[in-house]
């Protein structure tokens, strides 16, 4: 049975056309909605481009009313009924609440190392910190932030001379290779880790 696929973005969506564009042919799954928390994301036209539904629902005229702003965001996922849940470039925080009723069903990537360097300005820190190697991580979400089961990480060195600009740079194509071949295994119930040297 095929598993639909829901993708959850906040900007240009990269990651969510390198997913689109891998659930073809006999991939398990494929992509049913395209939703996005601000309607200027550039993502939204990709994703109209590809023929997928899409959505646009403005987080900003909640305010501070983050259940308010999920419960239309799950009136929406209920319309398109996904299997699964795939934030890539999704920048907003997610309730307990929400996190809760898609756990087991819910992926993110994370452009860091997990555990290392939860939350922002992962690169930076990671220069910071001196380290040799960045990375990216795919997990399933849970009700804490950027801490659920691992499903797969790609690693690469951190050069000399590199600056945060440079190292997302050189992670984002990766990205673009993780997410897909992470989301092909989940959507066949395999939960192993892909594990990826770039
Ligand atoms: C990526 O670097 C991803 O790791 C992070 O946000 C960025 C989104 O890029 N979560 P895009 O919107 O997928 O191009």
């Amino acid at each position: 049975m095929t598993k639909r696929v829901a993708i959850l973005i906040s900007g240009g969506g990269s990651n969510m056309v390198s997913l689109a564009q891998s659930m073809r042919a006999d991939h398990p799954a494929r992509p049913v909605l395209v939703a996005s928390n601000d309607p200027q994301a550039g993502g939204v036209a990709k994703a109209r481009a590809m023929h997928i539904p899409t959505l646009a629902i403005d987080h900003k005229p909640f305010g501070k009313d983050r259940a308010g702003f999920e419960a239309a965001l799950q009136m929406a996922l209920e319309t398109a009924q996904p299997d699964i849940i795939c934030l890539a470039g999704f920048m907003r925080i997610l309730t307990p609440a929400f996190t809760g009723q898609w756990e087991g069903r819910m992926l993110n990537i994370h452009p860091s190392l997990l555990p290392r360097y939860k939350g922002l300005h992962t690169h930076s820190r990671a220069l910071e910190a001196g380290d040799s190697e960045h990375g990216c991580t795919v997990h399933e979400v849970t009700a804490a932030l950027d801490d659920g089961p691992i499903l797969g990480q790609a690693r690469m060195p951190v050069l000399a001379g590199d600056t945060p600009e440079t190292l997302a740079a050189r992670l984002l194509p990766l990205e673009h290779v993780l997410y897909p071949a992470v989301l092909r295994r989940f959507a066949d119930g395999d939960r192993t880790p892909v594990m990826l040297q770039g």
